[in-house]
């Protein structure tokens, strides 16, 4: 029986104030992603800033402020909340990251069964 899941990163990847970027799909509008560990779960989202639209990121995996308290857009600072990606501080103040549902097993962080990246167009 062939596995149909979606890897997204590895369970050890995802040390407490870390988090990983990834890309499933192809083409002009792949789904862009960040994944993180919060507590004892583990959460994921789109890697698109309610401001502008820009990602969060302007370098590899780089999501998180120095404390690994809050997930930073790059672009203007906007500050978003790891537990549920509530923009608690900036210029989307109010607004939120989607979320993205995933599954988490031992072997893995698997995007959950039916999410497409059309899901996020
Ligand atoms: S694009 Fe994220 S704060 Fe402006």
């Amino acid at each position: 029986m062939t596995d149909s899941r979606v890897p997204l990163c590895s369970v050890t990847d995802l040390q407490s104030g870390q988090a990983r970027g990834f890309r499933v799909g192809e083409g002009p509008w792949p789904l862009s992603g960040l994944v993180l560990r919060h507590g004892e779960g583990v959460r994921a989202y789109l890697n698109r800033c309610p401001h502008a639209g820009h990602p969060l990121n302007l370098r590899p995996d780089d999501f998180l402020d120095a404390e690994g308290r809050y997930i930073v857009c790059r672009s203007h600072g906007a500050l978003f909340e790891p537990a549920n990606g509530h923009c608690v501080a900036g210029p989307c103040a109010g607004k939120w990251l989607p979320r993205i549902p995933v599954e988490v097993s031992r072997d893995g962080v698997f995007l959950a069964e039916g999410v497409t990246a059309e899901d996020y167009l």
